[in-house]
């Protein structure tokens, strides 16, 4: 979710009014996430390293996502919204916890998106915690995903991401996912965060659907599947995984592909 900072100081405003402007992004691309039959949605809110930002900014960035969870899941309960916070808890503030348990444990049936939002998050020290957990039993490769997953609090099972989409113009990775994007399709995007929503949201996963995804194979030797996934045409039992990162997004399949005149 990149350019809330940007975005406000364009306007002459601090950018904690960016920030409060990425929050209604953040409203509208669930929205359009459920209209569109995204699976799950991950928005990269704060990675680990974004403690290295003034205190004013971190404190402000916390409460935001303490108020975003209190006032929102009753929302999330009525839209079937299945809501996970991904990443370290140690360095949260209690009342933080609290509720993003409260916010888990309130939205745990849902079923119509499941919606990830990564805080205090680092793909690199969930690799490590999970190799350490692991004890040295790392020839399994399922054990080390369940491993990763349980490193940041996910759910077991969580599909790869396929689409990351990073906005605010940059082209970097910056420690999100390393293990389930193995394979993700990544679109850059300058539309600054908080101008992120519904047509963005349609335009990248038409952009996804144009892709030929080979997964390392050629398609001539794939057989049924490769031709299925040369049209990127998922099972319809797969969920569309489409995550946001602080600067990007991904989405894991179940989406209706957007008609071409959206
Ligand atoms: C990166 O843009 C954004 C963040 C570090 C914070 C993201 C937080 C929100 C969008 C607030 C709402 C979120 C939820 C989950 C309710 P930046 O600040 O680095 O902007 P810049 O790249 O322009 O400096």
């Amino acid at each position: 979710m990149d350019g809330n900072g940007r975005w406000a100081q364009s306007r002459g405003q601090p950018r904690a009014v960016g920030h409060q402007a990425g929050g209604d992004a953040v409203r509208r691309t669930v929205e359009a996430a459920l209209d569109l039959g995204v699976g799950t949605l991950t928005l990269y809110a704060f990675s680990a390293d974004n403690w290295k930002r003034p205190r004013a900014e971190t404190h402000a960035l916390m409460a935001l996502f303490g108020t975003y969870l209190r006032k929102e899941t009753s929302h999330c309960v009525e839209s079937g919204v299945r809501l996970k916070v991904v990443g370290r808890r140690d360095r949260l503030d209690p009342s933080l916890v609290t509720a993003i348990e409260n916010a888990e444990r309130a939205t745990a049936a849902g079923h119509a998106l499941r919606l990830r939002l990564a805080i205090d998050y680092s793909a690199r020290d969930s690799l490590l915690q999970a190799a350490c957990e692991s004890r040295g039993n790392l020839s399994d490769r399922a054990a080390f995903a369940r491993a990763v997953e349980v490193a940041v609090h996910d759910d077991a099972g969580t599909p790869d991401v396929d689409l990351f989409i990073r906005t605010g113009g940059e082209q970097r990775l910056s420690d999100l996912f390393g293990w389930d994007c193995a394979y993700a399709e990544v679109i850059f995007t300058h539309t600054m965060w908080p101008d992120f929503g519904a047509s963005e949201l349609r335009q990248a996963i038409a952009e996804f659907y144009r892709r030929d995804r080979r997964f390392g194979a050629l398609p001539e030797l794939q057989g049924d599947r490769g031709s299925a996934v040369k049209r990127n045409q998922f099972p319809q039992n797969r969920a569309a995984t489409f995550h946001q990162t602080t600067g990007g997004s991904a989405f894991d399949q179940t989406t209706r592909e957007p008609s071409p005149d959206t």
